[in-house]
């Protein structure tokens, strides 16, 4: 088959979250299955380059070929162009207008307002992305693409099937099936109706059947409308996003076309996520069959950040979002960090979150180290040096932390939500693979921290973490058995 996927972030080019790493490894599996695969992603020049130098990728990125486009938009013309690499085997379209995506952040800035600094996200987010989405069929135009499936991931990618079988219904073959992905249902791409023109779409698409939503506009809800085939990144959090508690205002419409939606757990990329091989842990490295190395990694890493090194180490690498808990955590810090434990929290977010923690750390410098950023080194120091991971999601579609923690033989704690429920299987003596707690909220939280004391047996736990097949293999496979089906499905 041959698959376009469209997403604003693909690994090993630009990341912000999950989603990045989706993208990166699921194309990759489809590839080892015999299909042709394009994707598709805006060029954030100087962050993709200054990636790419970093990592020495450089000189695995072939390019093809460069061509202008020419998009009109809000009665403008605005240009780019496409640049057509190839990387690894996979035929990459890098979206280029410099104005749009050659900044600092992908899509937010940082503003100051009554007198207080906060994440806000651009204003002309739509305009951008319509931009990418209209360039998409400049492409298919263009490289003449013929395709079996366009696949479509979150909404920065909703505008591409609702554009397809309204403005270029003469540039798609019939046979080609619209496949859209929702990662994360908080982002639904909602903008207001003045700025319609941006999209270009018929007027007559601003309503309650289509893309209106409580008198804004919401391109997931186009999105959901005008593909063959929705999916969401696993079964748990398909369910859920049908209901009031989870489904962000969405779940009655989502519900309407439960017939077209399917959850398919992600799988992780094995190769890049390897104890063994893993390169910012390379005096550590370990797997399996010896684990000793995990230990030592741990007190070395344990000795840079805390008074005591042999204590418990929870470690934590997350957007700081209240997705992922941050609230419940704060609200009991005081608690959690009486306990014999040290713990460590990488991320960065709402600025409120980053404050706190910062404070908090001044108050437990001897057991509680903050790291405000982003940073894939130390990522892959927490995941390796880490005991336990931490997870306590309010709502999680898959989470992928959890699964690379696993590989790590680091125990996860998570609540008992989407695609954490799935992916962990609570422990019961030896067996399973991690903490599951269902309560939300601060008190649940600091339950499951201290039951980690009354673990009998780590190491089997930690043994059955490891042993864990988390590759994409299986779930690359489902997503074959979707395309095949397309429409009939
Ligand atoms: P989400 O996509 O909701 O952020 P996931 O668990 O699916 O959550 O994926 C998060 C990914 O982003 C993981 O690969 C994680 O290691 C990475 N990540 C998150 N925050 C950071 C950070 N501050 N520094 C480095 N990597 C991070
Ligand atoms: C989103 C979700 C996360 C998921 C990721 C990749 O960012 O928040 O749970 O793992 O997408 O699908």
């Amino acid at each position: 088959m041959r698959i376009l996927h469209i997403a604003s972030e693909i690994e090993p080019f630009i990341k912000t979250g999950g989603l990045a790493d989706v993208l990166g490894s699921l194309p990759k599996a489809l590839k080892q299955l015999k299909n042709e695969i394009y994707i598709a992603l805006p060029f954030y020049k100087d962050l993709i380059n200054e990636n790419l130098k970093h990592r020495g990728l450089k000189s695995k990125l072939k390019k093809i070929k460069t061509i202008d486009i020419k998009i009109s938009l809000n009665n403008k013309e605005l240009k780019g162009r496409v640049h057509f690499c190839k990387f690894q085997g996979i035929n990459v379209f890098f979206v280029e207008n410099n104005e749009f995506f050659n900044r600092k952040n992908l899509y937010t800035h940082i503003i100051e307002e009554d007198g207080e600094v906060k994440v806000a996200d651009y204003d002309d987010n739509l305009l951008r992305f319509s931009f990418f989405a209209h360039s998409i069929f400049s492409i298919i135009k263009i490289f003449k693409l013929d395709l079996n499936i366009v696949h479509c991931h979150d909404w920065q990618a909703a505008l591409v099937p609702i554009l397809a079988k309204n403005n270029y219904k003469y540039l798609i073959n019939d046979k080609t099936n619209f496949i859209f992905t929702i990662h994360n249902l908080a982002y639904q791409g909602i903008f207001p109706k003045e700025q319609w023109a941006y999209t270009k779409l018929p007027w007559k698409l601003f309503s309650m059947e289509d893309l209106e939503f409580w008198g804004d506009i919401n391109l997931i809800k186009g999105a959901v409308k005008y593909s063959d085939i929705i999916t969401t990144v696993s079964p748990t959090y398909a369910k859920e996003i049908q209901t009031k508690e989870y489904g962000f205002g969405l779940d009655g419409f989502l519900s309407q076309y439960s017939h077209h939606l399917h959850g398919v757990l992600n799988g992780i990329d094995v190769e890049y996520w390897n104890p063994k091989t893993d390169t910012f842990i390379s005096n550590y490295n370990y797997d399996l069959n010896d684990t000793s190395n995990k230990l030592m990694l741990k007190m070395e890493f344990s000795k840079k950040y805390f008074k005591q090194n042999a204590l418990p180490l929870i470690g934590m690498v997350s957007r700081l979002t209240e997705q992922k808990g941050i609230q419940f955590i704060l609200e009991d810090m005081d608690k959690i960090m009486e306990l014999p434990i040290n713990l460590i929290i990488l991320g960065s977010g709402n600025k409120n979150f980053e404050n706190s923690l910062k404070s908090y750390e001044k108050k437990y410098a001897d057991n509680f180290h903050f790291e405000n950023g982003y940073n894939e080194s130390l990522a892959h120091n927490i995941y390796g040096a880490s005991d336990f991971f931490f997870m306590p999601s309010v709502f999680e579609p898959c989470g992928l932390g959890q699964m690379i923690a696993m590989r790590y033989g680091s125990i996860p704690i998570v609540r008992e939500t989407g695609g954490l429920k799935d992916s962990i299987v609570p422990i019961e003596g030896n067996a399973g693979t991690g903490i599951v707690f269902k309560e939300n909220s601060s008190k649940g939280i600091y339950k499951a921290i201290n039951s980690i004391f009354n673990m009998d047996d780590k190491k089997s736990i930690m043994n059955n973490c490891m042993k864990i097949n988390l590759s994409w293999r299986a779930s690359a496979r489902e997503y074959m058995k979707i395309y095949e089906r397309g429409k009939d499905l």
